[in-house]
């Protein structure tokens, strides 16, 4: 039986569009619960999901390609409400009995639509002139029966169509993206006028459901969570400690590249504040003695993961017992591996504990996997957890070792540790810290000479890397005011012993990447 809180859930049938997932955040934001699934989703598994409405997404396909993917006729035979989005609409036309050509002009970007046919779907909206964001090469030449032209636009002869008696939409344009300022009144009378959906999914009403499913599945088994501070770790170490309290044991790795003070604000939040059950391991020693002497970065990646995993398994195995592994895994991971791709597409582990599972012969618990990263986040601040664990920057799990170029000493860590220090302080600050993605400190293998007081000095370079980024596939750098940059160079080489240069790298990923390795 499904909870009340995914009795009111929206299924999104994905074909390719890059914007499937907006689509999908556009109606959590809406409190609306759905997921998305392949396109090719049988019609039998449509109905054992009872969505209260179907939203067919765009894609990069002429629905006259050949092998172009189409949806499960049936479809359209179950009573429940379809939108179709651009590829989705066009899809729609044709396999309900319309035509679709190739417009004489593509269509790409801004356009404006005059709507013929208000309410319903456009119910409260501008009729003249409604901006909206087009993206298409087809367009429908004839409706198919039934159907009624609800909107134009000047390529698109039927910008939107319906036929409101089968509560059949579609849209030419894209509701979901930020460029149709309306768009999120249509996706929300589709939600709530169309689909009668109720607006039942919050992060409150999540944490509530969410801690009697775990209590449900674990009963009094025990559950072991490795910890790393950052947000998804942390999300789920406490709403677990909240459902199962000391039948959760928390593992924190110290490997001795961590950020200044990070052990600490780990102990005393997780320890102290939360009392979660919290073994605090203090590696570092072992760490460094594996990187003693290794330049290549893959090869300090892979001594990290593998000791990691070695350490992990040592601290669990006194625990003794446990019969869950919880992992931070987040809805896109999910995604990747179901959606349009197919199943083939091989499923993302977590970064950083990838192969623990397996290894372990632990049963997963992954209690965010349907959530996204901003959706986690408000979990994060619902369970009062720290708004600077909660808006933290993501930190690489090989830690400071991938910011030192070439070898890993005690002292090249200290010198990065105290220079990330000002970094961090400084771009907090400055107010940067919630605009840029990243911002840290690099230390190069180079040393140059310079001047302080009447001393010469031949000292280290520090690089400063701040990017702008929204998933950290592409990113660019952030432009930082130059004093800020004036702030952190002259306190960095004041005040971090060995450094006597700082530069700002100016870089684009692609072609550069985010860290430096
Ligand atoms: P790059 O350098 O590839 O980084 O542009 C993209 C993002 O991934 C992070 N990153 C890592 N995170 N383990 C992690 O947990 C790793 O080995 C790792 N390498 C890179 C990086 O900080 C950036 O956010």
């Amino acid at each position: 039986m499904l909870d009340n809180l995914h009795q009111e859930r929206v299924l999104i049938l994905d074909f390719g569009s890059q914007t499937t997932q907006l689509i999908a955040r556009r109606v959590r934001e809406s409190h609306v619960y759905c997921e998305i699934h392949p396109y090719n989703m049988t019609a039998e598994k449509i109905k054992d999901f009872h969505p209260k409405g179907l939203i067919l997404s765009g894609g990069p396909s002429s629905v006259h390609d050949e092998g172009a993917p189409m949806a499960a006729p049936e479809i359209y035979t179950l009573g429940i409400p379809i939108l179709g989005i651009c590829y989705g609409m066009q899809l729609m036309a044709l396999q309900l009995g319309g035509a679709v050509e190739k417009a004489p002009m593509r269509e790409y970007g801004p356009a404006e639509i005059d709507i013929d046919l208000p309410g319903d779907i456009f119910n409260a909206i501008e009729k003249v002139g409604s901006r909206v964001w087009m993206s298409h090469g087809d367009r429908i030449l004839t409706l198919p029966p039934g159907f009624l032209t609800m909107a134009r636009s000047g390529n698109s002869p039927a910008a939107a169509m319906a036929d409101p008696n089968r509560n059949f939409y579609g849209v030419q344009f894209h509701p979901e993206v930020a460029h149709t300022p309306c768009g999120k009144d249509i996706l929300e009378n589709f939600l709530f006028r169309i689909c009668r959906c109720r607006p039942a999914w919050t992060m409150k009403s999540f944490v509530e459901s969410e801690i009697d499913a775990i209590r449900q599945k674990v009963g009094d088994r025990r559950v072991i969570c490795a910890l790393s501070g950052g947000v998804d770790s942390s999300v789920v170490a406490v709403l677990l400690h909240k459902a199962i309290g000391e039948q959760l044991h928390c593992i924190f790795v110290n490997n001795g590249l961590l950020r200044k003070g990070e052990a600490e604000t780990v102990q005393r939040v997780f320890q102290d504040h939360f009392e979660i059950n919290l073994i605090y391991v203090d590696a570092s020693d072992e760490f460094l003695g594996r990187l003693h002497g290794v330049t290549d970065p893959e090869r300090k990646r892979k001594i990290i993961g593998n000791l990691f995993i070695e350490v992990f398994e040592r601290e669990a195995a006194k625990i003794g017992g446990a019969h869950y592994l919880a992992q931070g895994t987040l809805y896109p991971d999910v995604i990747e591996s179901v959606s349009f791709k197919g199943p083939s597409a091989t499923i993302k582990t977590h970064h950083n504990v990838g192969g623990l599972p397996e290894r372990m012969q632990m049963e997963l618990i992954e209690p965010l996997r349907e959530l996204f990263k901003d959706e986690a986040r408000l979990v994060g601040r619902e369970l009062g957890l720290p708004e600077r664990i909660i808006m933290r920057h993501p930190f690489p799990g090989p830690g400071l070792a991938i910011r030192i170029i070439g070898e890993l000493t005690a002292k090249n860590l200290e010198i990065l540790r105290e220079a990330d220090a000002v970094i961090q302080e400084e771009i907090e600050a400055s107010g940067w810290y919630e605009h840029v993605w990243q911002a840290f400190a690099v230390l190069l293998p180079v040393r140059s000479v310079g001047v302080m007081g009447d001393e010469r000095t031949y000292d280290q370079v520090v690089a400063l890397r701040a990017v702008e980024s929204v998933d950290a596939m592409t990113a660019d750098w952030a432009r930082l005011p130059y004093d800020v940059l004036a702030r952190i160079s002259n306190r960095i080489i004041n005040e971090v012993k060995g450094v006597n240069r700082v530069v700002y790298d100016i870089s684009s990923k692609p072609p550069s990447t985010i860290e430096w390795e």
